[in-house]
């Protein structure tokens, strides 16, 4: 799979990926996660693990977990997508690579099986907000203090 956006590639990262994943992330987000924890991620959905890279160089990533849990619309027991993170260095922002990259990780969800895909955001971030009220998810609760540094969450989620 290579999707062109531009003079963006977006791919499904490889395991050497995962160290440019993790620059990506330190710069742009207050959550950090442990080496391990990006392998587990990348072995549990590799195809849902995409990078956009400029010149061969990343720029943005997108990683999410294949779950079972109960429905964030009912009282049913559903395969659930959950966005661990997504993010987009800074200066190639608005230009449409986080549309993508959500975009086609919902739809390697959906064809995993998923029902449905969530994800928790900080509720001061209105940039993503924006983002997937746009890709049709809806707000569906509040975690309080969800963040280290006491931010609350939103749990946010649309059917596939
Ligand atoms: N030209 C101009 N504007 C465009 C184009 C284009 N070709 N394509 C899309 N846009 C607009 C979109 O319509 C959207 O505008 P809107 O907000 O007014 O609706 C805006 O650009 C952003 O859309 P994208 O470009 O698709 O998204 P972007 O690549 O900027 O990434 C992201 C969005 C990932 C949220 C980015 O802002 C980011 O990295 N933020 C910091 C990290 C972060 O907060 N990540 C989310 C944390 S929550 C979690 O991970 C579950
Ligand atoms: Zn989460």
């Amino acid at each position: 799979m290579q999707i062109s956006l531009g003079p963006y590639v977006i791919t499904e990262a490889t395991k050497d990926d995962i160290w440019e994943v993790i620059r990506i992330n330190e710069e742009t987000l207050p959550e950090h996660y442990t080496l391990q924890f990006y392998y587990d991620i990348y072995e549990n959905f590799p195809e849902g693990f995409l990078i956009a890279k400029l010149n061969g160089k990343a720029v943005g990533y997108i990683m999410n977990r294949i779950e079972r849990g109960i429905s964030s619309f009912n009282l049913s027991f559903v395969k659930k997508g959950h966005v661990v993170s997504i993010a987009v260095l800074e200066e190639h922002r608005n230009k449409g690579i986080g549309t993508t990259l959500l975009t086609t990780a919902m739809e390697r969800m959906r064809n995993r099986g998923c029902d449905e895909v969530f994800l928790e955001v900080r509720v001061t971030n209105y940039d993503a907000i924006r983002l997937y009220e746009k890709l049709g998810f809806v707000k569906v609760r509040t975690i309080q203090y969800y963040y280290s540094d006491g931010e609350d969450a939103y749990v946010m989620a649309r059917k596939l």
